[in-house]
């Protein structure tokens, strides 16, 4: 194997993005990603069998587009790369399965790693300047995940600050746009609406936040009394018979979210003396956790990294480039015993 520039593809498919990406050591080749996002519209949020079937059908076509661009042969590849978690395991399990379907019939090795660490992996193939150096403090919003990581080195050191203990952002994001009458998948809607409102308009509640919380659950989120507090205030207008004011609304549960995800993790920079800080996951898209995050950064002497959106969201690209770099940095391929573990923890960075 080539472990100077490994030619490694990678197969993403934890949520309801399949991804199918092919990097050259730390260089982009293609980043192929189809999305069952639609197929969940209805039902306000991603439906774990609906994600299941959608990957089945749509890894066949992404394989052939993902080595089309790259302009290589499958044949060519070092290795191939794939999710073992965490994510929803039905999920997980289409990809585990034809990564190894890949890797066997072509007689290559095999790397199955971590999500979480792959979306810290995703800055790898950021080609806007020097990578990020290490240690740095990593914030990953998603609709499936909300989690601060300690990053001492990317291919062996990661440990878990603090995630949600109930409803990830992304998550949040959907429920209260469902809650305002705004389409699936809220984030977007939300985003759009605030834009137009006052973020100080309601001061809603900023979760895991008071000193008594703070003792236990530092680094901790919960979205999920943030949420109900947004329902009973938008519950009271309408028993009183007056129009809910969305845009309000939307731009005070947007500040509440933005205020307490950059707190957190500007906290965690300053508690571990760690001057960087990285963002991942599809939430890193919204307009005022991107303006706060660069304010507060700025003021904390913190650098601040988001790598290109294409990147942030769920991909194929950042579980190739996880690979590269651990097979770059020496580490033995996994053997073919593992499985989809869908709460695999965050230290576990490849499964054996
Ligand atoms: O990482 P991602 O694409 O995939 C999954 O988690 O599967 O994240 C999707 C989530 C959804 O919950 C969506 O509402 C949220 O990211 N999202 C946003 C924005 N764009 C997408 N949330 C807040 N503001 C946005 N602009
Ligand atoms: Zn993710």
């Amino acid at each position: 194997m080539n472990r100077d520039t490994p030619l490694v593809l990678g197969i993403e498919s934890s949520c309801d993005e399949t991804g199918i990406g092919i990097v050259r050591g730390s260089t982009l080749l293609s980043n192929t990603i189809s999305s069952s996002m639609e197929q969940h519209a209805r039902y306000g949020g991603v439906v774990p069998e609906v994600a299941a079937r959608a990957h089945l059908e749509a890894l066949g076509p992404a394989l052939t587009a993902a080595v089309d661009e790259a302009q290589i042969e499958l044949s060519d590849i070092d290795a191939v790369a794939v999710t073992s978690g965490p994510g929803l395991a039905g999920a997980l399990m289409v990809g585990v399965g034809a990564a190894k379907a890949l890797a066997l019939a072509l007689d290559k090795p095999i790397y199955a790693v971590n999500h979480l660490v792959g979306h810290v992996g995703a800055d790898i193939l950021d080609d806007r300047g020097e990578p990020f150096e290490y240690p740095a403090v990593a914030l990953l919003v998603s609709g499936g995940h909300t989690s601060l990581l300690l990053v001492r080195d990317l291919t062996s050191d990661v440990e878990l600050l603090g995630e949600t203990i109930d409803d990830a952002a992304g998550e949040a994001f959907d429920k209260v746009a469902r809650i305002l009458g705004l389409p699936y998948p809220g984030g977007p809607q939300i985003d759009k609406a605030a834009a137009e409102g006052d973020p100080t308009a309601i001061r809603f509640p900023r979760g895991l936040s008071l000193p008594k919380d703070m003792a236990k659950h530092r680094y901790d989120f919960s979205f999920s009394g943030l949420k109900t507090a947004v329902a009973r205030w938008v519950e009271q207008k309408q028993d009183a018979g007056e129009a809910v004011p969305v845009a309000d609304v939307a731009a005070s549960f947007r500040e509440a979210v933005a205020d307490v995800l950059l707190t957190k993790a500007i906290a965690a920079c300053r508690d571990h003396d760690v001057p960087r800080l990285l963002l991942g996951g599809g939430v890193v898209a919204n307009a005022r956790i991107r303006e706060l995050a660069t304010e507060r950064a700025a003021a904390a002497d913190v650098a601040l990294r988001i790598p290109p959106l294409s990147l942030c969201t769920d991909n194929g690209a950042m579980i190739a480039a996880l690979a590269a770099q651990r097979i770059m940095a020496g580490f033995e391929p996994s053997t073919l015993e593992f499985g989809a573990d869908s709460t695999l923890p965050v230290n576990d960075i490849q499964v054996p």
